[in-house]
């Protein structure tokens, strides 16, 4: 008899629907065909030992399947449950009425058990979308599928629930969330707020402006000052996520089979790689094409702790990213594309040392290994960031002070005001929405000085030996101070506040 059933491949991240035929006929074989990968070749091991452990069994006779679009690629081991429940209507094992009305996935475990699967969210999207009435799938996946409204997800433990589902033995229960309601839980973090920092007024301050304007920022300073401490809590302060951003972020991190038990991701994400990580891993790639670490931070912040040392090749390869705020990653037979907007925190020491430079303190680091280490860094990729603050150690007697700074929930609404007045200036352009993005024709419409700023700007940047490169930074973010205050021109002192966060623009660092 032939069957048909269903299951989902993920590509970038979208999904596209696999349709699987199963004919079982007299003889004894086991052909599986359409493009399936070793994995899923390896599952008619699973899936018998699967079956028998649960009273069923592989049939001794000639089975073929076909995986179609067969031109497609499938890999992994999760279709082991759509071919286990196809191979068992096909035998007329069980009924075979009701399969074709759902997505059926998961990897099996010899006994029948689930195991859990990627990119649960995009399946569930292009099942809703196409007309299916539910998802069966392990239920470590469950909520996440369920983000989907107008969907029965059902959330599987055993290979036995999904049959005495489908012989009408046992009634499942869709899991149900209203992903409304859900999305507005809990969007404060409990556990990370600004206020945990003592001190460090000045550098709250340079975050909050990064956060405004979405400028990638760098901040400079000695081990143990708190640099790790405060950009972790950089993503407190940012605008809530939008559900659509939210869906988007959730269904990156669903391809990669990393979301966590909430299910829809409502706080946007923080990503911290080691630096030895590799140029795949930040970007993304790989044979079977995965999203990077650039991809996981979409809509969130990256932190690149100790920037200098990462490998010159995996800072090369970000650049391209950084701008186009996406990345496409090429195969023989396919491209696919991964989102990648989000804004950039880096950190470093002051010197190989780990201190500023001191010339009263001869073991510090000589001028051939700063510029070594500097040289990593600068060119390309310093090219964006538009902030560099110096980071110095509270001292003591401040850490140990019961007072609070402000929270990250009052910042946050600083920080959302000055972003809705960037919305409205970017409102008939589709790439850019905050300063950060300008183009250089932008700059020049929207960051118009008066006489005054401009002698002010021409001063600092003569005295202070500042590089050319600087003089755009300085404008994008004298504009962002100017929309935090709610004003509309911008001002000498707009222009002397951003003028203090160029530091490795002066003589000294990269000259
Ligand atoms: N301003 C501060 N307020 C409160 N604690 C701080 C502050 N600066 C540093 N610390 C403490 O010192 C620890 C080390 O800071 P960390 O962020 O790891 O420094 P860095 O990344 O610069 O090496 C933090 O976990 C925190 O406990
Ligand atoms: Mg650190």
């Amino acid at each position: 008899m032939l069957v048909k059933v269903y299951g989902s491949a993920v590509f970038g991240v979208e999904a596209t629907t696999i349709t699987v035929e199963v004919n079982v006929d007299k003889g004894i074989a086991y052909h599986l065909v359409g493009l399936p990968d070793n994995a899923i070749k390896e599952s008619s091991y699973r899936i018998s030992a699967a079956l028998k452990n649960n009273g069923y069994s592989l049939p001794g006779k000639k089975i073929t399947i076909n995986m179609a679009p067969a031109d497609l690629r499938k890999e992994g081991s999760a279709y082991d449950l759509t071919l286990a429940m196809g191979i068992l209507a096909a035998s007329g094992q069980i009924k075979s009425d009701k399969l074709t009305e759902y997505i059926i996935m998961g990897e099996l475990s010899l006994d029948g058990s689930l195991q859990p699967i990627k990119g649960a969210l995009p399946i569930a999207i292009k099942a809703r979308e196409e007309g299916f009435k539910g998802f069966l799938l392990p239920k470590q996946n469950a909520k996440e599928a369920a983000v989907v409204n107008d969907l029965d997800v059902y959330a599987i433990d055993n290979i036995k629930e999904v049959i005495d589902f489908f012989q009408g033995e046992k009634e499942l229960t869709p899991l149900k969330i209203d992903t409304r309601k859900e999305f507005n839980n809990n969007l404060e973090n409990p556990d990370l707020d600004f206020s945990d920092v003592k001190g460090q007024e000045t550098i709250k301050r340079c975050m909050e402006i990064a956060a405004s304007g979405g400028h990638n920022i760098i901040l400079i300073g000695p081990p143990g000052s708190g640099k790790t401490m405060l950009a972790k809590r950089l993503p407190t302060i940012l605008p809530p996520m939008s559900l659509i951003e939210a869906l988007e972020t959730t269904k990156i991190h669903s391809v990669v089979g990393k979301v966590k038990e909430q299910g829809l991701m409502n706080q946007r994400p923080f990503r911290s790689p080691h630096h030895t990580i590799s140029d795949v891993a930040l970007v993304g790639g790989g044979s079977y094409p995965q999203p990077g670490e650039i991809s996981l931070s979409h809509n969130g912040v990256l932190f690149l702790d100790e920037l200098p040392e990462f490998k010159r090749s995996a800072l090369e390869v970000m650049r391209q990213p950084l701008e186009d705020r996406e990345v496409t990653i090429s195969r023989a037979k396919f491209t696919v594309t991964y989102p990648c907007s989000f804004m950039l925190v880096a950190s470093m020491n002051p010197s190989p040392s780990g201190y500023f430079v001191d010339e009263n303190n001869p073991s510090t680091s000589s001028p051939f290994e700063m510029q070594r280490y500097l040289s990593k860094i600068s060119g390309p990729l310093l090219d964006r960031i538009d902030l560099h603050i110096e980071v110095q150690p509270v001292p003591f007697d401040k850490l140990s002070e019961d007072r609070r700074g402000e929270n990250s929930k009052t910042i946050r609404e600083r920080v959302t005001k000055a972003r809705e007045i960037q919305t409205q200036r970017f409102s008939d352009n589709d790439k850019v929405h905050y300063n950060a993005q300008m183009s250089v024709k932008q700059i020049r419409k929207h960051c118009a000085l008066s006489d005054a700023s401009k002698t002010l700007l021409k001063t600092a940047m003569d005295s202070l030996n500042l590089s050319a490169r600087a003089y755009d930074r300085i404008l994008k973010l004298a504009r962002t101070i100017c929309d935090l205050a709610s004003e509309e021109n911008i001002s000498p002192d707009h222009i002397a506040e951003a003028i203090q966060y160029r530091s490795l623009d002066r003589e000294g660092w990269l000259g």
